[in-house]
């Protein structure tokens, strides 16, 4: 009887340990959680995510680029931005005169994103910030276009996160996020299309449309409701100035 207890409680064990830092990477435990796994594992993350670039540029540069054209200098948020996955996405396609500020809580995360917007010298296209996604401290539609890749769920209130998001496009601006399709093991973090484009509706945003990307996550576009002038890329340092922040890298230009 004994043994049986035992290796029912080892089983549940490994049961809750596979399930809260393995699939849902910390999220039920708290952002302390979730970012210091992110910061244990920065050194591995690329290695294991083996990102598909030409896939990537197909499917978000060449997109984001249609989305702003004519213009080619918008000013971009690339919130969790983890190892510059969409900054560097950006900067390497040529027709792209922008800047991407990338902002993630993982100091690890970061220092890769770091590294390689050094090497490859791309500090006039992007700045990297050490922020939290919840609370930016950006002021009012200050960014041409928005986008969060593969985040939103590990976010302690999505909800919350993606008004913050919100708040800081402008008025016509873009929003590029995801949504994981296997909502199973994430209850509560994880949403359905519909109740994406409720939210987001509630959220003041319009022209909400999904695409296929990858085997986990599906890309949402959308628009902020109403009109406004591009910011450009031109007004980077001004924003910086407002919010009081010093990024990590870039700024170049300025
Ligand atoms: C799955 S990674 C996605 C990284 C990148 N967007 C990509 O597509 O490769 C999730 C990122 O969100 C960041 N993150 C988690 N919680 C955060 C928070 N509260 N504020 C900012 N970033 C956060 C993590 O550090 C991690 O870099």
């Amino acid at each position: 009887m004994m043994w049986l207890i035992l290796i029912v409680g080892a089983g549940l064990a490994a049961f809750l340990f596979w399930w809260l830092i393995i699939e849902t990477e910390g999220v039920y435990l708290g952002r302390w959680a979730v970012v210091g796994l992110y910061d244990l594992y920065a050194h591995r993350y690329d290695r294991v995510k083996q990102f598909d670039e030409h896939a990537d540029l197909t499917l978000i540069t060449e997109p984001i680029l249609a989305e702003i054209a004519p213009r080619d200098d918008p000013l971009i948020l690339d919130v969790g931005t983890g190892t510059g996955r969409l900054p560097l996405l950006m900067a390497r396609n040529g027709r792209f005169r922008g800047h991407v500020i990338g902002l993630d809580a993982s100091g690890r995360m970061l220092e890769r994103a770091r590294r390689k917007v050094q090497a490859e010298r791309f500090a006039a296209y992007i700045s990297l910030l050490h922020g939290d996604a919840s609370k930016l401290l950006f002021p009012n539609e200050c960014f041409d276009a928005v986008t969060c890749l593969e985040t939103l769920e590990f976010l302690p209130d999505p909800r919350a996160a993606l008004a913050e998001m919100i708040r800081v496009l402008r008025p016509g601006g873009l929003l590029l996020t995801t949504i994981r399709i296997d909502t199973r093991w994430m209850p509560n973090r994880t949403w359905s299309q519909s109740r994406m484009r409720r939210e987001l509706a509630a959220l003041g945003m319009d022209k909400i449309d999904f695409a296929v990307w990858q085997e986990d996550y599906n890309q949402v576009w959308a628009k902020k409701a109403g009109d406004s002038s591009a910011r450009g890329a031109d007004s980077l340092q001004e924003i910086l100035r407002q919010s009081g922040q010093v990024p990590i890298t870039g700024m170049s230009r300025i």
